[in-house]
């Protein structure tokens, strides 16, 4: 069988959590491939919102396993109260997820690291959500890391203790005020470590080679969204993984011939936390009115999320570098009542119009250029099928299919798993 994979094509939020949550019906594994408690994916049905940092969105389905892959940091400080979370519902995670060896811990000083480094880069700061997830990737590639397989060993210990005293030197050398009690932080980490090691631990890559061998269907999530990737995204104002679709392959160890339909999950404007440019970000009565009725403050941090129109340019963009074969409209319903909507057909770069994403999209570098069109009246959130939709809805809708040459298949009209509409 093939894996079918969920990317979010902005600068995340785009409502992942959401649709994987109702994808997993169809799905035997839902495995996530990369970020970590960075992430924060929000579910809701029976009245519940439940926000996932770690733990894959399919986790409250009865049969689907929850994979998490060899590409995702896990602070198990942060893991343990996800699990904590889990125990009033009834949920048997022990049963029902699985971890790879092979992902890297995220130890409490590279949570300060990650502190001291946006703290001495001042106004210049990437605006993290300070999860310790640049420095543990960072271990990840110097080949210094702690991994989930370490803890089933000897001597870990000692391990840690090098790389945690390497660490505060680190931090002293940055010259910043970070103030910490690591004795304490560490009781806490090590307290987290003893939950850990009582779930299931997996050599991944083989488990989902069985998996695959043996017809099971496998859905992996993406964490962030692609103008976030370190190599394709809005850097230095990135995250510090691959959140694109080659980082599936990565992050599970599963060869791109595996990999089938590839649903790309947008909202319908673009929204964005923490710094970086913003071609199509709104600083007026209309932005503030999106960031309102949208309801768009971070499910981590609970930051207010910067809000503009959507960038045809920067979502064709996404949409190739993932190869998308199916699209998804997420937040239709905040669209509503909006008098008029614009949508970013092209830039204005160096006095000439392009329709590509070029090296520099700063303010003084890009001018978005905007095709405008009729907005509807109508309430969305009730809908159920698509014989209900305004016709500017459709408009809008038909206009972006054509621009993008991706079917939008589904509809998404409020936070709810049952508001989805499957066109
Ligand atoms: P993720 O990180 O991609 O999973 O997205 P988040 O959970 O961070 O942010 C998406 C937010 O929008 C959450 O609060 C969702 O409950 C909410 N949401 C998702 N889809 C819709 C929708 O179609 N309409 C509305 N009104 N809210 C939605
Ligand atoms: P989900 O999965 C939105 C942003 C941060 C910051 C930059 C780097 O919920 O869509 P990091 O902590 O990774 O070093 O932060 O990336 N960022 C996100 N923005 N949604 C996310 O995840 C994000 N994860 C990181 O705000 O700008
Ligand atoms: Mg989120």
């Amino acid at each position: 069988m093939a894996v079918d994979l969920l990317l979010g094509l902005q600068w995340g939020d785009e409502g992942k959590g959401k649709i994987v949550d109702v994808l997993t019906r169809n799905y035997d594994i839902i495995a996530r491939f990369q970020g970590g408690p960075n992430a924060g994916h929000t579910l809701e049905f029976d009245g519940i919102k439940h926000v996932l940092r770690t733990i894959p969105s399919g986790i409250f389905h009865d049969k689907a396993i929850n994979l998490i892959g060899n590409g995702v940091v896990i602070d198990p400080v942060v893991f343990a109260k996800e699990l904590e979370g889990l125990e009033q519902f009834k949920i048997d995670y022990r049963a029902k997820m699985v971890i790879s060896r092979k992902a890297h811990l995220i130890l409490p000083t590279h949570r300060l690291l990650d502190a001291a480094s946006e703290a001495a880069k001042g106004k210049a700061k990437i605006g993290s959500t300070l999860k310790g997830i640049g420095p543990t990737y960072m271990d990840k590639t110097g080949r210094n890391g702690i991994r989930v397989g370490d803890i089933e060993l000897d001597g870990w210990k000692e391990k840690y203790r090098a790389l945690a005293n390497k660490h505060e030197a680190m931090i002293a050398f940055y010259n910043v005020d970070v103030q910490y009690d690591l004795a304490e932080m560490e009781t806490e980490f090590f307290e987290s470590i003893e939950l850990l090691k009582e779930l299931q631990f997996i050599d991944s890559e083989e488990y989902l080679r069985q998996a695959l061998k043996n017809g099971k269907t496998i859905l992996a999530e993406g964490a962030q969204g692609s103008l976030l990737d370190i190599d394709f995204g809005t850097y230095p104002f990135v995250t510090s993984s691959n959140t694109t679709a080659a980082g599936a392959c990565t992050g599970l160890g599963i060869a791109p011939s595996r990999i089938k339909e590839v649903y790309g999950i947008f909202k319908a404007y673009t929204t964005r936390v923490g710094s970086g440019p913003f071609p199509t970000e709104l600083f007026d009565e209309v932005g503030e009115d999106m960031a309102r009725i949208g309801n768009e403050f971070g499910a981590v941090t609970g930051r207010a999320r910067r809000c503009g129109w959507l960038d045809l340019v920067a979502l064709k963009y996404t949409c190739e570098i993932n190869g998308v074969t199916q699209l998804m409209m997420m937040k239709g319903d905040i669209l509503s009542g909006f008098s008029s909507l614009k949508v970013c057909t092209a830039y204005k770069y160096k006095g000439k119009t392009i329709e590509h994403l070029p090296f520099n999209i700063e303010d003084e570098n890009v001018t978005p250029i905007y095709t405008e069109m009729k907005g509807w009246k109508e309430d969305l959130t009730k809908m159920t099928e698509t014989s209900q939709f305004p016709k500017e809805l459709n408009d809008y809708i038909a206009f972006l299919e054509k621009e993008l040459e991706i079917p939008i298949k589904v509809v998404s009209v409020g936070p709810d798993r049952t508001q989805t509409i499957h066109r």
